[in-house]
């Protein structure tokens, strides 16, 4: 089927790719025309592990284009996939979905399919049929919400093999172009809703994943003062098929372009409701206390608790591994936290480096560096902030020979203690009893 994708950022992309690769015709609309030439010339803007592979493979079925008109022509279903940002009351601010919504109606030349893949409020479908019914367009138009669950750094796998794909629909047309465009996957992955409670499963998804991330967060606060083992404990809950052992790792706090952001636009959301959401209010608190939980825990590894003057060594500053995406990143406020209390900070991340280089370009003492090893040379101190798999590989001995400090924190508990206590390095951890 010919479909039409507009916004090239990271959900676009990703969407537009795997589509191709499943047998789609598609057509990717971006106004960024510096995005659109590098896309046609296969150069993908964001890091996401095997995507330029699979463009590379499916070119034949994939094209570029900052021309609306061109990308609309023939297709019979048109994806909304642009950004939604944070409004200042935290709601999601819906102009260019909206504005991208007017902008089919006004160029399309046949009936067809608008579906929303960005992360929407609850009715926006409604506001877009709204829209359809304002217009003076003679093409038949329907309105439905597909939304995405790809994670950052796994997201071909989380498209090829979902969970399950949700689909709101109001009417059979749209359910039958949706289930033809994912007629590859088995009909039971297909979860078939209306269009407002398939808007609310993706915030409500997100919500629930973020609480369970403050919740093992919390019980590894616990386990630092009962001294009791949080590796131990979350193993043994998630072995409860009820609770799932998958989003148990404790760590320094959740990050990235969608859990913050989509937890405040389901508070508001509950507001204008007038329903008191007091978990997910909790859960924001909780993750934002986080951060300056985690700097005093680097600094209780000196004698004197002062992070003044120290050489502190950041490995890892992606909000988690496997992107470059530094969005809500927890590692890169626990380097603003480290530069405002005088820390001297050598920081290094496999891939996003320059964009971090670009947010903390005011804050003094960051030296970043381009090798792991050049960042530990000489530190006081090393902070494991993101779980990059080659920061399990480090070599000890190596470590020994460039810097005089045995002291590892470790914010990501990628580690067991006794080997890092093996390897002769002190080791602190998230849960650690004290
Ligand atoms: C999240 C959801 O997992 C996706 O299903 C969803 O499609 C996406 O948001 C979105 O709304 O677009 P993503 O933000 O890429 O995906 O990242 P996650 O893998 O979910 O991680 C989010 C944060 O939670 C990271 O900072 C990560 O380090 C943290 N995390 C995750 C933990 O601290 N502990 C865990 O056990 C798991």
């Amino acid at each position: 089927m010919k479909l039409t994708i507009i916004g090239s950022g990271y959900v676009g992309l990703v969407s537009a790719i795997c589509f191709a690769k499943i047998g789609h015709e598609v057509a990717c609309i971006d106004k960024d025309e510096n995005k659109i030439s590098s896309l046609k010339k296969g150069i993908i803007p964001i890091y996401e592990p095997g995507l330029k592979e699979m463009l590379a493979e499916n070119s034949a079925n994939i094209s570029f284009t900052t021309d609306l008109s061109e990308a609309l022509s023939d297709s019979e279903a048109v994806f909304i996939a642009v950004g939604t940002p944070q409004g200042e009351d935290g709601s999601a601010d819906l102009s260019y979905v909206l504005s991208a919504a007017k902008e089919i109606v006004e160029n399309s030349q046949e009936d067809k399919v608008i579906i929303t893949k960005s992360t929407v409020p609850v009715g926006t479908a409604d506001k877009i049929r709204d829209i359809i019914k304002n217009s003076a367009s003679k093409f038949d138009f329907k309105v439905a919400s597909n939304p995405e669950f790809l994670r950052e750094g796994s997201a071909i796998q989380d498209f090829m093999e979902p969970d399950r794909i949700v689909i709101g629909v109001n009417d059979k047309k749209s359910d039958k172009i949706l289930s033809e465009i994912y007629h590859y996957f088995a009909p039971e992955k297909l979860v078939k809703t209306d269009s407002k409670t398939s808007e609310l499963i993706k915030y409500a998804a997100n919500s629930f994943l973020a609480a369970k991330i403050c919740f093992i967060n919390e019980m590894a606060d616990l386990c630092e003062k009962t001294g009791s083992n949080i590796k131990e404990l979350s193993q043994a809950i998630g072995l409860d098929s009820r609770i799932g052992d998958k989003f148990l790792n404790p760590g320094p706090g959740f990050g990235g372009s969608c859990f913050p952001k989509d937890i405040m636009a389901i508070l508001n959301i509950a507001q204008q409701n007038n329903v008191n959401l007091s978990l997910i209010s909790s859960t924001i608190n909780s993750n934002k206390n986080r951060k300056s939980e985690m700097t005093k825990k680097i600094a209780k590894n000196f004698d004197d608790n002062s992070l003044e003057n120290k050489k502190v060594t950041v490995l890892g500053l992606a909000f988690k591994a496997n992107t470059d995406d530094i969005r809500y990143s927890p590692a890169i406020e626990i380097v603003k936290n480290l530069s405002k209390n005088n820390a001297i900070i050598k920081a290094f991340d496999p891939e996003a480096l320059e964009n971090s280089k670009q947010e903390l370009k005011n804050y003094q003492n960051i030296i970043f560096c381009n090798d792991l090893y050049e960042a530990i040379s000489d530190c006081d101190l090393i902070v494991i902030a993101t779980e990059w798999p080659e920061f399990k590989k480090l070599d000890f001995n190596k470590i020994k020979s460039i810097t005089k400090s045995r002291k590892i924190v470790d914010l990501r508990n990628i580690f067991d203690l006794e080997f890092i206590e093996d390897q002769g390095f002190k080791y602190d951890f998230i849960g650690k009893k004290n």
